[in-house]
């Protein structure tokens, strides 16, 4: 036989209306078996033996051909896979079970833009030598709470709408129930951020949510002041807004830091804007020199170390920088909104 004009375009051309003829009126199972085999039997099958003899061409041949024979291939294989599930039977018959079928082209899923903006200022941390840790987002009262300074029936406890599981376990309404866990673990000094997801009763809005991401970040060692957290907190802006952008501090009230202060960064605005409402400023986050009850929960001696510790919100920062006007879309679920990432 002669292989070339077995293998020409038009050759291939017959072939392919001559198998998605036979498929498409193949009336049950058995039929369309045959049609599969007539195509793909190892040993006679006539899509077989052209993929076959395609290793024998020489190669200005078979660079014209191959393509052609690829896509013939595919779409018998295509038009036999759906006429498969259109003939109702996808799973009892394995025998016709071809696993080299290609599936229908689903996409390929990315990263969630709330992990990636995670994963970027990890990286930014890691470079600084803080530690990256992870802690129980169902925790004791005693880590949520007292730990950090917040004592049964203090006033304070009702800053955050809490999920109580029972009378001692919640879930975490912060991350800094990992601030007495990791002082615990690790000693001083110490530099670590945690990030994770955090739990309160809110009322869904916009900027609220049940369920949302926070990230602590502390430094403790000896002589540790504002000066350290003001130093890196100006790099993570640069960073992570612009080179141009100023931080401020605020006072704030936080019973596990003293002094407590908020962090604001400048506005990317230069006069009235939605995002910063006219202010110039952008609320960023918790922040403040670690209150000496907590070190001491943390079995660190507060004479001989201090340090700072912060809170923010990472989506907040993700829906910032990518314009994002709802917090609920993190968890929406929605592919309109994913794909955009
Ligand atoms: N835990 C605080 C909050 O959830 C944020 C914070 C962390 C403030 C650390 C100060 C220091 O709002």
């Amino acid at each position: 036989m002669n292989m070339t004009s077995e293998l020409s375009l038009a050759n291939l051309n017959h072939l392919a209306e001559k198998y998605l003829e036979r498929i498409s009126l193949a009336k049950d199972i058995s039929e369309l078996e045959q049609v599969y085999q007539a195509a793909f039997s190892r040993k006679s099958g006539e899509i077989s033996n052209i993929m076959h003899e395609l290793k024998d061409l020489a190669p200005d041949k078979k660079k014209e051909i191959a393509p052609y024979a690829q896509d013939l291939r595919q779409k018998i294989e295509t038009a036999l896979a759906n006429k498969k599930i259109q003939l109702g039977d996808v799973s009892q018959d394995q025998t016709f079970f071809d696993a080299t079928v290609p599936s229908k082209d689903s996409g390929r899923g990315h990263i969630h833009p709330a992990t990636q903006v995670i994963w970027e200022i990890e990286d930014f941390f890691r470079s600084l030598g803080f530690m990256i840790l992870d802690g129980p987002e169902v925790d004791s009262t005693f880590f949520n709470f007292e730990g950090v300074n917040i004592p049964k029936d203090h006033p304070a406890r009702d800053m955050q709408d809490t999920f109580y599981l029972d009378e001692n376990i919640a879930l975490r309404p912060h991350t800094s129930n990992c601030q007495v866990r990791a002082m615990r673990e690790y000693g001083a000094p110490l530099r670590a951020i945690v990030p994770g997801r955090c739990y309160r009763n809110e009322n869904r809005d916009a900027r609220h949510e049940h369920t949302f991401l926070q990230f602590e970040g502390f430094m403790i060692d000896e002589g540790i002041s504002i000066a350290n957290f003001r130093d890196v907190i100006d790099q993570f802006f640069k960073r992570f807004i612009n080179e141009k952008t100023e931080t401020r501090i605020r006072p704030g009230y936080f019973p596990f830091v003293e002094p407590g202060f908020e962090f604001d960064f400048k506005c990317f605005c230069d006069g009235f804007c939605g995002l910063c409402k006219g202010t110039g400023w952008i609320e960023f986050g918790g922040a403040g020199m670690i209150h000496p009850n907590v070190l001491k929960h943390g079995h660190i001696d507060p004479d001989k170390f201090s340090g700072w510790a912060f809170g923010f919100g990472p989506e907040r920062l993700a829906m910032i920088r990518k314009q994002i006007p709802d917090l609920r879309l993190f968890r929406s679920g929605d592919l309109r909104f994913l794909e955009q990432f």
